[in-house]
């Protein structure tokens, strides 16, 4: 199996202080060139996994692989090869956007016309030209976290990290940013590890996703089949009161799961709504019985963390302070590393 660009989690452990086990045997695979999404609440164990896989924190067992090299015992190169993007925002507001680039450029070593060069190219792709002079600190939030992208690309990782990057953009910031993930895997081919708490995003965006809660991964899977899995779409059929049941005629059609029957209304689980509206349409006329109303849902993956965790998925405000403060001495962490 081709390693370049592969990200691998082998039952990865970590328990802080000898007591919070925020990840615990956490164990998937991503393969070169996917967007793939890391699902789950606030407190599941996401940024502590993405910490982990980026080596910049030490699993308590397990291990990860990354590009091929061993994560724990090729830290440093394997920092190298990616690129991370954590929640809270790293740019330097007092430099401007160019020289935010030039200068992460020039972390890794790259001579100063390259990192020029580069940089110029980034900021354009981002669609920040025209801020490109101006301070950081001048930044709407949305173009903070292109900037903030940008610098994450400035060594063209083969793999990158991004922690919650839409946390807090608005909802044209959000597509706007998924716009330009979507651009950089067809460019360049990238693979995109990406954590979110936004189901509709993980949903559309990502090729596999996989749902962390509590520190385990309880589903993993395409976002289509992790829906199909729970057994296609529900469908909802009402009839004129007091009309003659069809729960039999209903359940006799292609396709059906399962047919619940309340008052004058059915609810169809079946592999496929489309295929199974007109049929029953069709079977119910045939018996006398006039549909007086359907709807059809299919399944998003809020019914899919319902059916794996037994809970709602609630959107949460985001981090709360103890996160806030766990977050910053990272950043800070992080920070004194470049310089
Ligand atoms: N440095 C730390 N020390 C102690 N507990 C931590 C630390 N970082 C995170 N935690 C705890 O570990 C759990 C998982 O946290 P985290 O990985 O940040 O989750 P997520 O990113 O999914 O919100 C939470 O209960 C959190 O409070
Ligand atoms: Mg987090």
């Amino acid at each position: 199996m081709e390693q370049r660009g592969r990200i691998v989690a082998e039952n990865l452990v970590k328990v802080y202080n000898g007591q919070v086990r925020a990840v615990d045997g956490v164990s998937f695979e991503v393969n070169a060139g996917e967007v793939f999404g890391f699902l789950g609440p606030n407190g599941a164990g996401k940024t502590t996994t993405v910490s982990m896989l980026s080596a910049g924190l030490r699993p308590t067992s397990g291990r990860a692989v990354i590009d091929g090299l061993e994560v724990s015992q090729n830290p440093e190169e394997v920092k190298r090869r990616i690129g991370v993007i954590f929640q809270e925002s790293t740019a330097d507001g007092d430099l401007t956007g160019l020289e935010n680039l030039e200068v992460a450029a020039g972390c890794y070593g790259i001579s100063a016309s390259e990192a020029r060069s580069r940089a110029r190219t980034l900021i354009e792709q981002m669609q920040l030209g025209d801020a490109a002079d101006r301070y950081a600190k001048t930044y709407s939030g949305g173009m903070r976290r292109r900037l903030e992208l940008a610098v994450g690309l400035v060594h063209r990782p083969r793999v990158i990290f991004l922690d919650e990057p839409t946390l807090g953009l608005d909802p044209q910031g959000r597509a706007g940013f998924w716009g330009f993930i979507q651009k950089l895997r067809k460019d360049i081919g990238m693979t995109v590890f990406v954590t979110t708490h936004y189901l509709d995003e993980a949903d559309e965006m990502c090729d596999r996703i996989a749902i962390i809660d509590h520190g385990k991964i309880v589903a993993t899977g395409s976002p289509n089949d992790l829906k199909d899995g729970l057994g296609g779409d529900v469908v909802t059929l009402k009839t004129h009161a007091g009309a003659s049941e069809i729960t039999t005629i209903l359940q006799a059609l292609p396709g059906v799961h399962a047919i619940q029957h309340s008052n004058d209304s059915y609810r169809a689980k079946v592999q496929s709504g489309e295929t199974f509206v007109p049929l029953a349409v069709e079977a119910a006329t045939r018996a006398g019985v006039g549909i007086t109303g359907v709807t059809v849902k299919r399944p998003s993956l809020d019914e899919v963390f319902l059916e794996f965790t037994g809970r709602e998925f609630r959107e949460e405000e985001g981090p709360n302070a103890t996160d806030r403060a766990v977050m910053m001495q990272r950043v800070r962490g992080q920070l004194q590393g470049r310089r």
